[in-house]
């Protein structure tokens, strides 16, 4: 077990790919630390070149207290589990456990007692004489899991190591490595695309793009006070709603516009991030997390200036919730985060056919009404949904909010403390990808620096 750090590393690959840009990273000791981004990011190439796979270009690797950059693999004694496991199908589950240790030479009774270890922690023990194909999915991945643990190493490594399993085994998998990670307290950095395993395993999150690394914190930090519109895409699903939107004075407070809607910003968020007058009169962008929306139906006691009016075009149960859709008359952004991942198919995941032209589709999360009246005929013109939230719901992002707080759960009242939970300003800091409008002549820092003034604490 070991403190893991990324000191400035870089990788070029020889065709003159920059995979991965000064990232600078700790992991703690016995710290699980989720990484995420889109694919292409270099998730995988800065697991490879900590393992010692893949060469550094610059910068230095430490683990523990010692620069690994010029060990072999194999004394860097870290392990790494990949989406495509390999076991030896000729070989007994034993066997594929085993071998590891056998080349290196440990006796005999050790190999033993540890395989019967593992196989103990990991529920594989009645499987140990049958061969791989003889397994499910989720055994399989077990065993490979054995693998990794048998060699007892200083840190794990998984590249999304549970791609391959169905929807159902993935979230079983995911708590019984969650919890195994807790009960050896090795340090591991894994590598995923699943919003669900982000947020829940991680102690930490890191969020990389384009080789470079965004943000890293807590999951609910990162959800909370996400530093750009990249990290707030990302983070959350269904993803936050962004649209462009302007800042304005009056009645006392401030006020975030966006087409025909308005909306006060909460005081207690600008008296703590008072940076956000700073974007007075400029375009910014708003981000509402659709689990930030509250039915009016619910919530009656709501104060008129807190409401906006919207039709309501289709619902999709999910159980216990309903994802409402309406549309704004508001310009809207595509997360860039979104764009990412979905690439040239982001424009069609925003609609756009012609009844919904000029206008951006919003997505609500809200609780389900007693009686479910809209879900059952989505087609008809539904009440007007009236939406949106507490005093800083509209605000921005992460205001007041405790953690794992549910605005959408709390009962009417407390809308007057703050507890923001919405989303302002997220516009991607990359040089040259700025929405129109951001104070220009800053230099990078000065903007990250607006930009934590009005996002984060
Ligand atoms: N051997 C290589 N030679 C050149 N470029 C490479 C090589 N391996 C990876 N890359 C490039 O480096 C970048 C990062 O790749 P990497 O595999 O680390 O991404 P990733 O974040 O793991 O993506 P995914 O989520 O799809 O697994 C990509 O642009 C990829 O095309
Ligand atoms: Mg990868």
């Amino acid at each position: 077990m070991a403190q893991i750090a990324y000191k400035s590393v870089s990788k070029f690959y020889d065709d003159g790919t920059q995979a991965v840009e000064n990232l600078d990273l700790a992991i703690e000791d016995g710290e699980l630390m989720v990484m995420v981004g889109p694919s292409g990011c270099g998730k995988t190439t800065a697991l490879r070149m900590l393992a010692g796979l893949e060469e550094i270009s610059d910068g230095e690797i430490t683990i523990g207290d010692q620069v690994v950059n010029d060990l072999s693999p194999k004394e860097r004694d870290v392990a790494m589990v990949f989406q495509n496991y390999a076991l030896y199908p000729h070989m007994t589950v034993a066997q594929n456990l085993a071998f590891g240790l056998k080349l290196r030479k440990l006796p005999k009774p050790e190999v033993q007692e540890r395989v019967n270890r593992v196989a103990k922690i990991l529920e594989i023990e009645e499987f140990l004489k049958r061969k791989p194909r003889a397994l499910s999915g989720g055994q399989r991945q077990r065993v490979a899991m054995g693998r990794a643990i048998v060699r007892e190493p200083q840190a794990f490594l998984m590249d999304e190591p549970l791609s391959n399993l169905d929807a159902k085994l993935r979230v079983q998998m995911r708590a019984e490595i969650h919890q195994l990670q807790r009960r050896l307290g090795v340090t591991t950095i894994y590598v995923t695309h699943d919003q669900v395993e982000a947020m829940t395993m991680g102690d930490r999150v890191a969020v990389l793009r384009d080789g470079r690394l965004q943000q890293v914190g807590p999951p609910q930090h990162l959800y909370d006070s996400p530093l750009n519109e990249f990290v707030a895409g990302f983070i959350g699903s269904p993803s936050i709603n962004l649209v462009e939107a302007q800042l304005s004075r009056g009645d006392g407070g401030l006020w975030v516009t966006f087409g025909d809607h308005k909306l006060p910003v909460d005081a207690e968020l600008v008296r703590k991030r008072p940076a956000i007058e700073s974007y007075l009169g400029k375009p910014v962008i708003l981000g509402i997390r659709p689990e930030d929306f509250e039915d009016t139906g619910l919530e009656p006691d709501l104060p008129q200036d807190r409401r906006i009016k919207a039709r309501c075009d289709l619902t999709e149960p999910l159980g216990a919730e309903v994802l409402v859709y309406f549309s704004v008359t508001a310009t809207g952004v595509t997360s860039s985060a979104l764009e990412a991942e979905a690439k040239e198919d982001a424009d069609v995941y925003l609609g756009g056919d012609e009844d919904t032209e000029g206008k951006t589709r919003i997505v609500a999360r809200r609780r389900r009404r007693k009686r479910a009246p809209q879900t059952a005929a989505p087609a008809k013109p539904a009440r007007p949904l009236s939406s949106a939230s507490q005093a800083s719901a509209l605000a921005f992002h992460g205001a007041g909010g405790e953690p794992g707080e549910d605005p959408a759960l709390q009962g009417e009242g407390e809308h007057d403390h703050g507890h923001g939970h919405d989303h302002g300003r997220g516009h991607d800091l990359g040089p040259g990808d700025l929405v129109p409008g951001l104070p220009d002549k800053l230099g990078q820092g000065d903007r990250n620096r607006a930009l934590v003034g009005s996002l984060g604490e």
